[in-house]
């Protein structure tokens, strides 16, 4: 089932997550409805927050649904290690048209459970290690707008309320 993904300024998207704890029929529903909605919106990271659900959910597959191999749900995941720093830009399902420049760390290593609760680790670089590090981050309610410099925040900001007043946002 495809899910409505909420838009900035939804205050869901400034909610931390709550962490899982029962992984049972109704958590697997969840992330196959997130890969679905993902799918449709030609992402490649969505957070549950951004379906409306402030929880520890995040479906993140960089082949946008072509190689099985590379499809990650990622349950109460966290960032255990972090090394060096890429500036690259970025896009969110829920900040369509938007793309701007973020600072992140180079390579991370994650830990998480699967949708059945199984943890495992993993590592992360370039555009994988940006997806986690954003995607985690709308699970403690953070945007990449608040990670953007003052001067391309501003600017974000400017160009959003010129489409909301179009009735394009
Ligand atoms: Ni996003």
């Amino acid at each position: 089932m495809i899910l409505k993904i909420v838009k900035y300024p939804e205050p869901v998207l400034d909610t931390p997550g709550e962490p899982v704890v029962e992984f049972d029929g109704e958590l697997r529903k969840f992330v196959a409805d997130m890969f679905e909605t993902m799918y449709a919106s030609q992402g490649v990271g969505l957070a549950a927050q951004q379906v409306g659900v402030a929880r520890r959910i995040t479906v993140i597959d960089l082949s946008m649904g072509k190689d099985p191999a590379q499809k990650l749900a990622l349950v109460n995941p966290e960032i255990i290690a972090r090394e060096g720093r890429q500036y690259e830009e970025e896009g969110c399902l829920s900040f369509p048209e938007i793309r701007e420049k973020v600072v992140r760390a180079a390579k991370v290593r994650i830990r998480a459970q699967d949708e059945n609760g199984k943890w495992f680790e993993m590592d992360g670089e370039e555009l994988l290690a940006r997806a986690f590090q954003h995607e985690f981050d709308h699970l403690d309610g953070v945007l990449f707008l608040s990670r953007m410099s003052p001067l391309k925040r501003s600017m974000t900001l400017r160009k959003i309320r010129k489409m909301q007043r179009e009735g394009n946002w």
